[in-house]
């Protein structure tokens, strides 16, 4: 059986920076809570793309590091809960269209911030059982464009991105293991309650907010935290491995505070750790490979690294991974 190996990593990030200072002049907030409760400074917004648009350039920048022509590429999957259309056609669809990728299965997936754990899970699937050769993995978020503005609970915390890898079938470097989990019964804490079949889209829809993004915040926060500290230390444990072995911790990233949460629990360095929420906020699927991708062109993951993800969201979804980064 040949083993799955995350071969490349590519990241675009639109060029609009949103301050604190600007979010100051928006909603009743300061920078000193923002930096305080969440460790971000500022993030990204996308005004004349769309999810597709950041997804392709992504994408583009995975493929060409990856060494494989197009027509190697079998399918292309995207993660994302903020995709170019409501029903039809797939974010996925288009951005093959727009790759020139022709004849490969495309597909989106809905995992919210877990979104990337998910499509690795996939992929190594695909891979594995034989059906798929090279998988071409996007997750792509426009969050500012479910964001309500004049909510200073939400909009101080997303912002918008795209990361992408190609998993291939290799002989080594491989994804070692994966776990992917959920609990739908409280999935209301994290909710676009509208434009869905339970409250379709009308005026009042519109009205009253629901096609926006919904949190319990604080309630969120310690599930996520609980949660993901649980699930690192099962897969390290599981597969024997201590946390001094992982080269680089590569966490979602929501919040400084779950973070450190997770890195203390684990005694993490500074230098294991991938931390970028500060510049770029909560990118949700889009947050992983954009980490990674920063970690790679920094010099600091090289081919070879015992890699840790994890991450948590919307659902609820979590989930962890442990591999070693394939790419040169
Ligand atoms: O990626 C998917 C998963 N998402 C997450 O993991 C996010 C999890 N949650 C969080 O990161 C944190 O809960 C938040 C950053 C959203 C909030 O931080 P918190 O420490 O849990 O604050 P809180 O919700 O308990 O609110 C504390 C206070 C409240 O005021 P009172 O009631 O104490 O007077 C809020 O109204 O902070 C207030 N507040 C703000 N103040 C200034 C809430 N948002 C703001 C704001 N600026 N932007």
């Amino acid at each position: 059986m040949k083993k799955a190996s995350l071969i490349s990593v590519g990241a675009y990030t639109p060029k609009h920076i949103l301050t604190n200072f600007d979010l100051e002049k928006m909603v009743d907030t300061s920078n000193e809570w923002i930096v305080k409760r969440t460790g971000i400074n500022t993030r990204c917004i996308a005004k004349d793309e769309v999810t597709s648009d950041l997804a392709t350039k992504a994408a583009l920048v995975a493929l060409q590091r990856s060494g494989l022509d197009k027509s190697e590429i079998d399918a292309l999957i995207c993660a994302t809960v903020t995709p170019d259309y409501f029903c039809m056609p797939s974010t996925a669809c288009k951005i093959a269209s727009n790759l020139n990728l022709n004849n490969v299965t495309a597909f989106d997936i809905s995992a919210a911030c877990t979104g990337f754990i998910y499509l690795l899970d996939i992929a190594k699937s695909m891979i594995e059982s034989g059906s798929k050769k090279n998988v071409l993995i996007v997750g792509a978020e426009k969050f500012s464009s479910i964001i309500d503005w004049s909510d200073r609970s939400t909009c101080v915390l997303f912002g918008d991105g795209a990361g992408a890898a190609v998993i291939s079938a290799r002989d080594d470097n491989e994804i070692i293991d994966i776990h992917t989990s959920s609990d739908g019964s409280k999935g209301d804490l994290l909710i676009t309650p509208g434009c869905g079949t339970v409250n379709p889209a009308s005026q009042e829809v519109l009205d009253k907010k629901l096609n926006f993004l919904h949190m319990a915040g604080n309630e969120v926060f310690k599930v996520a935290v609980q949660t993901l500290t649980k699930d690192v230390v099962d897969i390290l444990e599981k597969n024997k491995i201590a946390s001094e072995q992982v080269d680089l911790f590569i966490p979602h990233q929501a919040n400084l505070r779950i973070i450190e949460a997770v890195k203390q629990r684990l005694n993490f360095t500074d230098e294991q750790c991938v931390v970028t929420v500060s510049k770029y906020g909560n990118t949700s699927s889009a947050s992983i490979p954009m980490a990674m991708n920063e970690a790679y062109e920094s010099g600091r993951l090289k081919q070879g690294d015992l890699i840790l993800l994890d991450a948590f969201g919307g659902g609820f979804t979590w989930g962890s991974a442990l591999l070693k980064f394939g790419g040169k």
